[in-house]
């Protein structure tokens, strides 16, 4: 992978000098080619999708539907139309969780790390309709456990709702057997694929997931664009979420004929040029192949463990084995604020990193601990500038306790 190439496609590395950019689990940067795609929706052939059968029309279309076709690629979708397309991760629970018949009684099954887009919509729905909200607890080192969740797993439990990857600290969880025990039991299985797919290979089928909702923000895509794959025949079952312009056949004072997935779901005017650029990020990540993506992050966060891990006064957040956390690190230094080591990375040493809750409360919390300073990494990044973050974290531990 020709790091040193790819970073010639990033704007914001040449207009930004000297940043070190780590914070691609909050926002990827976006190359050219994405921007460039969204440009010419804008520039050359701005008009309706579906509906105007003008010239501009007919290419802003074909344009939208490649995009569908690329992202169905990319993940591995039996076909196009498996491929919902919604604002973000977050858009893509909603829909399952508003549109999945779940009654009073019904266990939905989580983990004990789940951002908070995928723990309200749950909490809402007990109390809105009776469900039963289960939390499989992780084992003392943070690794997911296994029997412990297969413990919880019964009849009753119809929807198991699981994170991937953790934004808190990278850990994958085992969904390939997630998958294949909830669906001894009879259960569906909905993936928040949020910090997964822009970082490792996905291949939907195989792993026989029946949701993920991803973001497009976080893979080299615009703001305000994610996904919600879902098998097709159980897209046809579910009933749409919004509704109006666009979802429907035809419609008459008293009646209306829903239109079939992904349309049915897609609600009024869509972000069509957001859409086509997110198409152009799928392109983009696959010419570079998602393996070697994921090696590379991985190779980096070893060097920064290794480095940082020697600081007495510093402490990993969540799993230890930098093996198994992607591309994150979590840490804290004891005797200082998590905000104010990420604010002394930015202002003394030009590194953008995320610090906080990560939006994930309930994990912090039920471990007492108040947050984390959080690097992420992603495709662009160096082994260069992996030695100088450890080393600056080494200058301001020396500040801690
Ligand atoms: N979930 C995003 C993050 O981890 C916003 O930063």
């Amino acid at each position: 992978m020709d790091v040193k190439r790819i970073r010639e496609d990033f704007p914001v590395l040449e207009n930004s000098k000297g940043i070190v950019y780590f914070d691609n689990a909050c926002m990827s940067l976006k190359p050219r080619q994405v921007i460039q795609a969204m440009l010419e929706y804008y520039e050359r052939y701005t008009a309706c999708v579906g509906r105007s059968n003008h010239r501009l029309g007919k290419i802003a279309t074909e344009k939208y539907n490649e995009a569908r076709k690329a992202i169905a690629k990319f993940v591995g979708a039996k076909k196009p139309e498996e491929i919902v397309f919604t604002r973000n991760t977050t858009e893509g629970i909603n829909l399952v969780a508003n549109s999945l018949d779940l009654k009073k009684g019904d266990i939905v099954l989580a983990s004990d790390r789940e951002h908070n887009s995928n723990l309200i919509p749950w909490q809402l729905l007990k109390e809105r309709k009776g469900i039963e909200h289960r939390i499989v607890r992780s084992r003392e080192d943070c690794t997911f456990d296994m029997e412990e969740f297969k413990k919880s797993m019964s009849r009753q439990v119809k929807l198991v709702t699981m994170v991937w990857t953790s934004n808190i600290d990278g850990y994958k969880l085992p969904v390939w057997e997630i998958i294949k025990t909830a669906h001894d039991f009879g259960a569906l299985v909905l993936l928040d694929g949020a910090q997964a797919v822009p970082h490792s290979k996905t291949d939907v089928r195989r792993m026989d997931a029946d949701f993920l909702a991803f973001s497009g923000h976080k893979m080299l895509g615009p703001t305000g664009t994610g996904i919600l794959y879902g098998k097709y025949e159980l897209l046809e079952r579910l009933e749409p979420f919004m509704v109006g312009g666009d979802t429907v056949e035809r419609t008459t004072y008293e009646t209306h004929k829903f239109l079939n997935p992904p349309e049915k779901f897609e609600a009024g005017l869509q972000d069509y040029a957001g859409m086509i650029g997110l198409g152009e990020a799928a392109r983009y990540l696959e010419r570079i192949g998602m393996e070697n993506i994921e090696k590379h992050e991985v190779m980096l966060n070893k060097l920064i463990s290794e480095r940082i891990s020697q600081i007495p006064n510093l402490q990993m957040v969540g799993i230890q084995n930098p093996e198994l956390r992607g591309g994150i690190i979590s840490f804290n230094i004891r005797g200082m604020k998590y905000h104010d080591i990420s604010l002394m990375l930015d202002h003394n040493h030009g590194i953008l990193i995320r610090s906080g809750q990560h939006c994930c409360h309930s994990w912090f919390n039920a471990r007492g601990i108040e947050g984390s300073a959080r690097a992420s990494l992603y495709l662009y990044n160096t082994q260069e500038e992996a030695e100088l973050f450890a080393e600056a974290v080494q200058k301001i531990a020396k500040l801690g306790k």
